[in-house]
C-alpha cells in the first residue's frame, strides 16, 4: 500500500469530491450548491474545522461493502466554524452521495457535533438536503434518526438551532428540523413532506404536486412549518448569517450587542401621525417597528403565515430584542389560532435566549365565529397567554391604540357608546389606575423604550420549582 501520508492526501482529496464530478455538476445544474460550497458561504473565509472526515459508512449488504460505494465522510460534511467571529457547529448533508440518505454513520457523525455545541454552548445550523433513511442500512439508520431527535429536544432552549432545508426532505427525515428553533427554505429546490404525492395519491386519491405539497409557498404561507424562504442557495445562506447575529449562542450567553450607529435618543416625529385615531382606520404595524427599531433593520418571523401578528428579531441600542406586535392591516390584527400560536412561539425562544421582549397592542380581541371556537381558539390562545405570563425577560409593551367598544352598546342609544368611549377609549382609566406606567408622546418611544431596556439589563426573576411547565398543546 501507499505511505501513510500519500493514503491520507488521497482519502482527503476524495472527501473533498463527495459523490465526484458528474454529481457535483448534476446538483449545480438544478441550480444547488454542494454542501461544501454551502459551508463556505455560510461561514467566515478560513473558519471551517472539519470533523470525521474520514468516516465510512459501515453497511456490508447489497453490495455497500465494495470500494466504489465508499465515500470519506459519507454523506454529511460536518464540523464548526464562525459566522462574524461567532461560534457555529454546522452539518451539511451531500446529495451526491447516495442522495444524502442518512446512515448510521452519518447519523453519529451529527450527534457528535450536537453534542459538542450543547457541552460548549454554540447554535448548530444544520443545512437538510438528504433523501431520508439510506435505504440499504434499513433499521441502523431509522435508530439514527431516533438519535438525533433525542438531541434536539435535550439541546432546546440550551443553544440555537436552525435548519435550512435545501433539498428534499422526507418521511421521517421532516422531524429534526420541526424540532428545531428556526426552520427557512430555499424557493423551487426544497421541500418537506411525511409522504410524497405518490402515497398521497394512493391513500386520499389527492392529485398533488411535491411544489403544491411541501415547497417553501405552502409551508411559509399555509401550514407555519417553516418561518421564513429564500430565492435561492446564496441568498438563503446569507439571510442565515445575517440571522445568526441576532441569536445568543446559548442560554448562558446574554443577546449580543452590536455597535449602534443609531442614537438611542432618536425623536421619532412621524409615529406622532402614523396611527389613525378612529379604531376603524388601519395602519401598518411594520412602519412603526421599522421607525422605532436601530437602522430600521427587522428581521421577520413567519412574514406570510398568520400575518394578523409581526413577530421577529430587531436590536434597540445595539442590543437583540424580540418584537411582537398586532398588525390592524390584516383582519383589523383580531388575534385568532393561527397567531397565538405563531406569537407563543416567538415569545417562547426569546425567553429561552434571554432576548427582551417589546409588544406592540392593538387589539380588538381574540376572533369571533365557530371556525375558531371549533378549531380550539380557547386551547391555542391560551399559548399565547401562557407564553407571555411564564417568560421571565424583560418585558416592555407599548399600546398604541385602544380597540372595539361596540359589542355592550348593541341596540342601545348612540350616546351609551360615545360615552363609554370618551370614559375608556383614551388611556386616562388604565393610567389612573396604574394599569399602564406611563403616557408617551408617541415620537419618544424609541427613547423611552431604549432607556427602559437599559435599567431592566439586570432584570431577575424566578419561577417556583418545577420539572416542567404545562403549556396547553
Ligand atoms: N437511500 C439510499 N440511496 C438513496 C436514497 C436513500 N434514501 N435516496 C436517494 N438515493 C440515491 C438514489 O438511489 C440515487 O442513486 P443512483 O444515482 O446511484 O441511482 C441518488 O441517491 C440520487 O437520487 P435520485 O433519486 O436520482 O434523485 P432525485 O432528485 O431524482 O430524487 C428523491 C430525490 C429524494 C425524491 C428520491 O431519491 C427518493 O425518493 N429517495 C427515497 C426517499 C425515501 O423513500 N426515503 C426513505 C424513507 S425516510
Amino acid at each position: 500500500p501507499p505511505p501513510v501520508p500519500q493514503r491520507i492526501e488521497e482519502k482527503r482529496r476524495a472527501a473533498l469530491l463527495g459523490g465526484g464530478q458528474a454529481r457535483i455538476d448534476a446538483q449545480h445544474k438544478r441550480g444547488k450548491l454542494t454542501a461544501r460550497e454551502r459551508i463556505l458561504l455560510l461561514l467566515d473565509p478560513d473558519s471551517f474545522d472539519e470533523y470525521d472526515m474520514f468516516v465510512e459508512h459501515r453497511c456490508t449488504d447489497f453490495g455497500m461493502d465494495s470500494s466504489k460505494n465508499k465515500y470519506p465522510g459519507d454523506s454529511v460534511v460536518t464540523g464548526r466554524g464562525r459566522i462574524n467571529g461567532r461560534l457555529a457547529y454546522v452539518f451539511s448533508q451531500d446529495f451526491t452521495v447516495f442522495g444524502g440518505s442518512l446512515s448510521g454513520a452519518h447519523a453519529q457523525k451529527i450527534c457528535k457535533i450536537m453534542d459538542q455545541a450543547a457541552m460548549v454552548g454554540a447554535p448548530v445550523i444544520g443545512l437538510n438536503d438528504s433523501g431520508g433513511a439510506r435505504i440499504q442500512e434499513g433499521v441502523e439508520s431509522l435508530a439514527g434518526y431516533a438519535d438525533i431527535f433525542l438531541r434536539n429536544v435535550l439541546c432546546s432552549g440550551v443553544i440555537p438551532q436552525i435548519s435550512l432545508i435545501m433539498g428534499p426532505c422526507a418521511g421521517g427525515a421532516v422531524y429534526s428540523p420541526a424540532l428545531t428553533d428556526f426552520t427557512f427554505m430555499v424557493k423551487d429546490t426544497s421541500y418537506l413532506f411525511i409522504t410524497g404525492p405518490d402515497v398521497v395519491k394512493s391513500v386520499t386519491n389527492e392529485d398533488v404536486t411535491q411544489e403544491q405539497l411541501g415547497g417553501a409557498k405552502t409551508h411559509t404561507a399555509v401550514s407555519g412549518v417553516a418561518h421564513r424562504a429564500f430565492e435561492n442557495d446564496i441568498d438563503a445562506l446569507l439571510n442565515l448569517r445575517e440571522f445568526f447575529n441576532y441569536l445568543p449562542l446559548s442560554n448562558r450567553d446574554p443577546a449580543p450587542v452590536c455597535e449602534c450607529h443609531d442614537p438611542s435618543d432618536r425623536l421619532v416625529p412621524e409615529l406622532d401621525t402614523i396611527v389613525p385615531s378612529e379604531s376603524t382606520k388601519a395602519y401598518d404595524m411594520l412602519d412603526i417597528i421599522h421607525s422605532i427599531v436601530d437602522e430600521r433593520e427587522f428581521f421577520e418571523i413567519m412574514p406570510t403565515y398568520a400575518r394578523n401578528i409581526v413577530v421577529g428579531f430587531a436590536r434597540m441600542n445595539g442590543r437583540t430584542v424580540g418584537i411582537v406586535g398586532n398588525q390592524p392591516k390584516v383582519a383589523s390584527g383580531c388575534l385568532d389560532i393561527n397567531s397565538s400560536v405563531k406569537g407563543a412561539r416567538f415569545v417562547r425562544f426569546c425567553d429561552a435566549f434571554n432576548i427582551p421582549l417589546i409588544t406592540f397592542v392593538d387589539v380588538p380581541g381574540f376572533l369571533p365565529g365557530t371556525a375558531q371556537e371549533y378549531g380550539g381558539i380557547i386551547r391555542h390562545g391560551a399559548k399565547l397567554l401562557f407564553a407571555f405570563a411564564e417568560a421571565t425577560v424583560p418585558k416592555i409593551t407599548v399600546i398604541t391604540r385602544k380597540g372595539a367598544v361596540q359589542i355592550i352598546f348593541r341596540g342601545k342609544e348612540a350616546n351609551a357608546e360615545e360615552e363609554y368611549v370618551d370614559k375608556f377609549a383614551n388611556p386616562f382609566p388604565a393610567a389612573m389606575r396604574g394599569f399602564v406606567d406611563d403616557i408617551i408622546q408617541p415620537s419618544t418611544t424609541r427613547t423611552r423604550i431604549c432607556h427602559d431596556l437599559d435599567v431592566l439589563a439586570s432584570k431577575s426573576q424566578s419561577s417556583p420549582w418545577k420539572k416542567h411547565a404545562n403549556i396547553p398543546l
